[in-house]
């Protein structure tokens, strides 16, 4: 039995939470969305609305037919839950956001897919979701919907991020799913099992959202300006992911791996996949990349604890500027164009029971 109170709390903390690295709701103007043409590319759009509607995770989802759910779960690291928060979080804001695109965009094409993409999200979240009540916990999505703050960008800004977004997912669940599968001691929750399958729906997501840029290459991806727009939101998913995770550290290592080396490789395939879009990537392996990073990552620390010990605003506000300008540095470090480095071929989905998914066919990477 979850104690209301409890979910009360929870709720009411994630929908206050704003902090830099807190997980956002945002809207859009369907006004511009609107303005922009798809016709050019319809046929890609009609065979990446199949991918969706064929909905291979259909059956993916159900915790009925896997035995190993049936456990106690009552003693699992606190630092379990958060992850749980957060996940639940992003994949809510998701469903949202996605699902109020599909009824305001006029493409049937693209609204019914967003509308797929919106349920593929709120698989997600009610499956964390259970994943909670496992360990006596929950969120009321309700009450956090009325009580987040919703953000507004603009469409061109709203498809770098989500798509960037839906990237750095899937290759944050595969890597999580890699390392549990060698090492399945520290798989502490059966949740884990599923990212393999999980993630390929992300991956779907991510080549939607780019094949709208795509569609929009001259809009959004040519020229100067939006160069330095993906190069600041790009860098904007990344250091919001690692000082998330930097933060989360205690459960990383509760599956027995390492935060930092986990987010620089992630970061480093997003980087390389993203660039078949982008026409660019920053240039994550420099060293004074991952030496400002690392910077970064102490500023932070150190500020969160001065403000943990009730330093006031005035008080963090250097570190705040210091880390701007690591943020400017990054931000000005030139980017590549030259051929990505090789992704691994992960293995497209998990051998679960009851599961009718086919797996082990093909290799993720086209
Ligand atoms: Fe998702
Ligand atoms: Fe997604």
């Amino acid at each position: 039995m979850i104690a209301t109170e409890s979910v009360i709390q929870d709720t009411k903390a994630a929908a206050a939470d704003k902090s830099l690295i807190s997980p956002r709701f945002y809207v859009t103007d369907y006004k511009k969305m609107n303005a922009l043409r798809f016709d050019h590319m319809a046929d890609a759009f009609k065979a990446m609305h199949k991918r969706f509607a064929d909905d291979p995770n259909k059956h993916f989802f159900k915790r009925d037919d896997d035995p190993d759910f049936d456990q106690d779960f009552s003693k699992l690291p606190a630092s379990f839950k958060e992850f749980l928060i957060r996940g639940c979080l992003g994949e809510f804001s998701g469903a949202l956001l996605y699902k109020e695109i599909a009824e305001r965009i006029e493409d049937p094409i693209l609204s019914d897919t967003y509308r797929l993409m919106a349920r593929d999200e709120g698989r997600h979240s009610g499956f964390i979701r259970l994943a909670m009540r496992d360990i006596s916990a929950d969120l009321d999505l309700q009450l956090l919907q009325g009580e987040k703050e919703f953000v507004s960008m603009h469409p061109k800004i709203i498809l770098y991020t989500t798509y960037l977004s839906e990237v750095i997912g899937y290759f944050r669940y595969i890597n999580i799913y890699s390392h549990l599968q060698a090492h399945p001691e520290h798989r502490y929750h059966p949740i884990f099992k599923y990212f393999g399958g999980w993630c390929q729906d992300e991956l779907k997501h991510g080549d939607f959202i780019g094949l709208q840029l795509e569609a929009q290459k001259n809009l959004y991806l040519d020229g100067g300006v939006n160069r330095l727009l993906i190069r600041f939101f790009s860098l904007a998913v990344y250091v919001t992911m690692w000082l998330r995770d930097l933060k989360a550290q205690d459960f990383y290592a509760s599956i027995g791996m390492n935060w930092r080396e986990y987010d620089l490789k992630v970061i480093r395939e997003t980087n390389a996949y993203a660039q078949r879009v982008f026409g660019l990537r920053l240039d994550v392996d420099h060293p004074q990349f991952i030496q400002i990073l690392d910077r970064m990552a102490e500023r932070y620390t150190k500020m969160t604890e001065r403000e943990a010990s009730g330093a006031g605003k005035l008080a963090l506000a250097p570190m705040k500027a210091a880390m701007g300008v690591d943020y400017l540095r990054l931000f000005m470090m030139k980017v590549r164009k030259d051929a990505p480095p090789p992704i691994p071929d992960y293995p497209v989905a998990p051998i679960i029971k009851g599961c009718s998914v086919k797996h082990g066919a093909e290799p993720a990477m086209a």
